[in-house]
């Protein structure tokens, strides 16, 4: 009990004695912390002859009570002193703008796929979604995608269910034939998404990144179509007239296949030490092509509605990130789903 009066005393002089708030921590931490002194003395009451152990049990934790009562409300005084000197002159400006409230912002990623879907829109697109985990079927098979196929790979996808041929999809592509299976010819949609590939992550490779896909189906479609198209979206993003070149390019889902690539909206093709093309004066912007008949077959064959002789279309699927990059002038794709919200908050 004497231990008990000695420690009580002292902690209400410290108690007394804080004029900050960091002093108050101190106190709590010392007193009532998990190393604090009363915890130690409640733990030595066990060493106790029997008689005295009530006794001590019940003032330690009278003290304890004590204490924080007394933390509270020197906190609270504190507090008031504060604002109190604040107002009468001191550090108090009545004349500045208010704190600002925090306020959240929306994603990079969000702000380009709105602005890809205003456009498209505009130019009398729909806007279609699928689902992120996919059957195998629509993720190839029908993609025209034969089983032997690199992308099939393991080290590519992510196979969820193999028993129920359930995989994380790994292109927008897939959507391609849901809607197909759905609507009736002619349409032109695009299908943001997310997709998700089993890859060695870097500066420009993620596992999780974001596409949209572009179909249009109907009569007569050409590659003039194609590129008109494509041309028009990118001067509309970049509000300037860009070129765009085709390449061939293999994608089994299209015939004939493309890249395509537009001039670089940074140096205007003039490459030299240009960053973003890397000198080279184009970046490459999407794949894309006329629609694969084997494709049209799986998506709309066997319908009466539809005649798959007069039926063709186009195709493009081009990379979220990548856009944000360009737009931004980003340099690790890792960041757009880092979660951290100090280079989130930059946007
Ligand atoms: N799905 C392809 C990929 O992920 C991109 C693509 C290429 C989409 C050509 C298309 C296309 O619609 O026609 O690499």
């Amino acid at each position: 009990m004497e231990a008990h009066a000695e420690l009580r005393d002292e902690a209400l002089a410290r108690l007394a004695a804080c004029t900050e708030l960091a002093e108050l921590r101190s106190v709590e931490k010392d007193y009532l912390g998990p190393e604090g002194a009363i915890g130690a003395l409640l733990a030595s009451i066990p060493s106790l002859p029997k008689e005295e152990r009530p006794k001590v049990g019940a003032a330690a934790n009278r003290l304890k009570k004590e204490l924080e009562a007394g933390l509270d409300k020197a906190r609270g005084e504190l507090e008031t002193a504060r604002v109190a000197a604040e107002r009468a002159g001191g550090d108090f400006d009545p004349s500045l703008p208010p704190r600002r409230a925090a306020r959240g912002s929306l994603h990079p990623l969000t702000k380009v796929r709105r602005e890809v879907e205003r456009i498209f829109s505009s130019m009398g697109y729909d806007i279609a979604d699928g689902p992120e985990v996919e059957l195998d079927y629509y993720n190839f098979q029908a993609l025209n995608i034969p089983v032997d196929h690199p992308s099939r790979e393991m080290q590519d996808t992510f196979y969820c269910d193999e028993e129920h041929h359930l995989v994380m999809r790994t292109q927008t592509s897939p959507v391609q034939i849901r809607v197909m299976e759905q609507r009736q010819p002619p349409f032109r949609l695009i299908a943001p998404g997310r997709v998700f590939r089993n890859e060695e992550q870097d500066a420009t490779h993620n596992h999780t990144f974001h596409q949209v896909e572009g179909l249009v189906v109907g009569e007569g479609i050409q590659v003039g179509h194609l590129t008109g198209t494509l041309k028009g979206f990118l001067a509309e993003l970049f509000q300037r007239q860009v070129q765009v070149r085709l390449r061939p390019g293999y994608f089994p889902f299209v015939e004939p296949g493309f890249e395509l690539d537009v001039a670089c909206p940074f140096c205007d093709e003039k490459g030299g030490t240009c960053r973003v093309c890397k000198g080279v004066g184009w970046v490459e912007f999407c794949g894309c092509g006329l629609v694969h008949p084997e494709v049209l077959a799986a998506g709309f064959g066997g319908r009466d509605d539809v005649d798959l002789d007069k039926l063709t279309g186009f195709a493009f699927g081009f990379g979220l990130d990548r856009l944000v990059m360009l737009r931004y002038g980003l340099d690790d794709i890792r960041n757009l789903m880092g979660g951290d919200l100090r280079f989130l908050e930059q946007f």
